[in-house]
C-alpha cells in the first residue's frame, strides 16, 4: 500500500530532509585524504543527534553505523571503518535521519581531492540522472517514466544502471512502497499521485551493471571492479510538480 502524505506531513518531512542535507554538507566538508570513514560516521551521528533526531540506518536490520560510506567500486552500503581516504578516491555518503516521526534519506558521491576525468564525469552524470528522474516524478506520470528518465540519461553517457537495488517510498518508515527502479519503460508501472513521497536513488556504474555483496553481508560492489556513484533525494510529488525535500 502506498501511503499518501498531507501537506502538513510533507512539511515535517522537509524538516527531516533539511537536516539530512546539512549532515551531508558537514560530512562533505570533512572529506579529504587521510580521513577515515569512521570519522565521517561520527560527524554524521553527532550532527543528527544534536538536532534532536535519530540516525535511521543505525540498527536497521543490524546495520552498525549512521551512514553508508562506499568507496570507488563500492556501490552502496559500505560500512564505515578504519579505511583512510586517499586522493583520487570517490566516496558515496548515504544519510538517513528520523525527526518528529518522519524520515529523510539522501546520498551524494564526493571526489577526494583531484580525481580522474572519468571519475569526475561519472559523478556529474549520476547527479544529472537523478535530476532527470526527479523532473519525471510528476502526478500523472508513472514509475516507468521516472526509471526511464534516469536510465536513458545514464546510458546515453555510456554508463550502466544498477538493477539489484532501487529507490523506495518514504515517510514514517524509511522504506515504504512503492519500489522505485532506476530503469523502466515510459508509461509502465504505477501511476504517480500528489502526496506520494519517493526516495529516488540512482546507482550508476562506469562498467557493467552487475553487482555483488561482500562477505560482510552489506557492502555492494561492482562485479567488474569499475567505479560506481550514487546520488539520492527524498522527493514529494505535489500538484505543482516534484519538490525535493532533502535541501537546506
Ligand atoms: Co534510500
Amino acid at each position: 500500500m502506498i501511503i499518501l502524505k498531507s501537506e502538513a506531513e510533507i512539511g515535517l518531512m522537509r524538516r527531516a530532509g533539511s537536516l539530512v542535507w546539512h549532515v551531508l554538507d558537514k560530512v562533505g566538508q570533512a572529506i579529504r585524504p587521510g580521513v577515515t570513514t569512521r570519522e565521517l560516521d561520527a560527524i554524521a551521528e553527532n550532527t543528527i543527534r544534536e538536532a534532536g533526531a535519530e540516525p535511521s540506518f543505525k540498527g536497521y536490520h543490524g546495520y552498525p553505523a549512521s551512514i553508508c560510506a562506499s568507496v570507488n567500486e563500492q556501490v552502496i552500503h559500505g560500512i564505515p571503518g578504519e579505511r583512510r581516504l586517499v586522493e583520487g578516491d570517490i566516496i558515496g555518503i548515504d544519510v538517513g535521519a528520523v525527526l518528529d516521526g518522519y524520515h529523510g534519506d539522501s546520498a551524494r558521491t564526493f571526489a577526494v581531492g583531484a580525481v580522474s576525468s572519468e571519475a569526475a564525469r561519472l559523478l556529474r552524470v549520476t547527479e544529472e540522472s537523478l535530476t532527470a528522474g526527479i523532473e519525471a516524478a510528476r502526478a500523472g506520470n508513472t514509475l516507468g517514466d521516472v526509471g526511464h528518465a534516469v536510465q536513458s540519461y545514464a546510458e546515453a553517457n555510456g554508463f550502466s544502471v544498477v538493477r539489484d537495488f532501487v529507490g523506495h517510498g518514504i515517510g514514517r518508515k524509511m522504506h515504504e512502497e512503492p519500489a522505485v527502479p532506476n530503469y523502466g519503460r515510459p508509461g509502465l508501472g504505477k501511476r504517480l499521485r500528489a502526496g506520494m513521497v519517493l526516495a529516488i536513488e540512482p546507482m550508476i556504474n562506469a562498467g557493467g551493471y552487475e553487482v555483488e555483496v561482500l562477505g560482510d553481508n552489506w557492502t555492494a560492489v561492482t562485479r567488474d571492479g569499475s567505479l560506481s556513484a550514487h546520488f539520492e533525494h527524498t522527493v514529494a510529488i505535489t500538484e505543482d510538480g516534484p519538490v525535493v525535500l532533502t535541501l537546506p
